[in-house]
């Protein structure tokens, strides 16, 4: 559970990686930060591409810089956009993935928390490495 120090640092840090998005076709800029338990925030901006989907994600920029970065325990992830939007399935699948604990705030401009959830909730019944293992144990 992230303090409310580090929520307010979270939500921040989300705003100001949107600024930096690169999103010159959608215009649709969007802003993540990733808490790990250490206390460590890292963030992600989405990146498009002329060849449109080799678009990247604001939430999988943060959680892939987090890994690149040597770590695998995270807490909560912020995610800012203009009006708050939820994430999009992909990125659903990567935070089960890597964060499957994780608390999740959605954040508009302003900057206020306009839901705040989990990754649980956004993704309920995941396909995950234990799907695998239950899935190649034969028959
Ligand atoms: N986008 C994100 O960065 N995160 C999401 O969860 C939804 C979509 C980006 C991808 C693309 O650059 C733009 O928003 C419009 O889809």
């Amino acid at each position: 559970m992230p303090s409310p120090q580090q929520r307010s640092r979270l939500v921040e840090e989300a705003l100001l990686a949107r600024q930096r998005a690169y999103a010159p076709y959608s215009r649709y800029q969007v802003g993540a930060a990733v808490l790990t338990a250490d206390g460590q925030i890292y963030v992600g901006c989405n990146v498009e591409n002329a060849a449109y989907p080799a678009t990247i994600c604001a939430e999988r920029v943060a959680l892939t810089s987090a890994v690149a970065n040597g770590q695998r325990d995270f807490v909560a992830l912020a995610v800012a956009t203009a009006d708050g939007g939820t994430p999009c399935g992909i990125c659903r699948q990567v935070m089960a993935e890597l964060g499957p604990a994780m608390e999740v705030y959605l954040v508009n401009g302003q900057g206020q928390v306009v839901h705040s959830t989990t990754v649980k909730a956004l993704l309920p019944d995941s396909f995950s490495a234990a799907s695998l293992i239950a899935g190649t144990s034969g028959g």
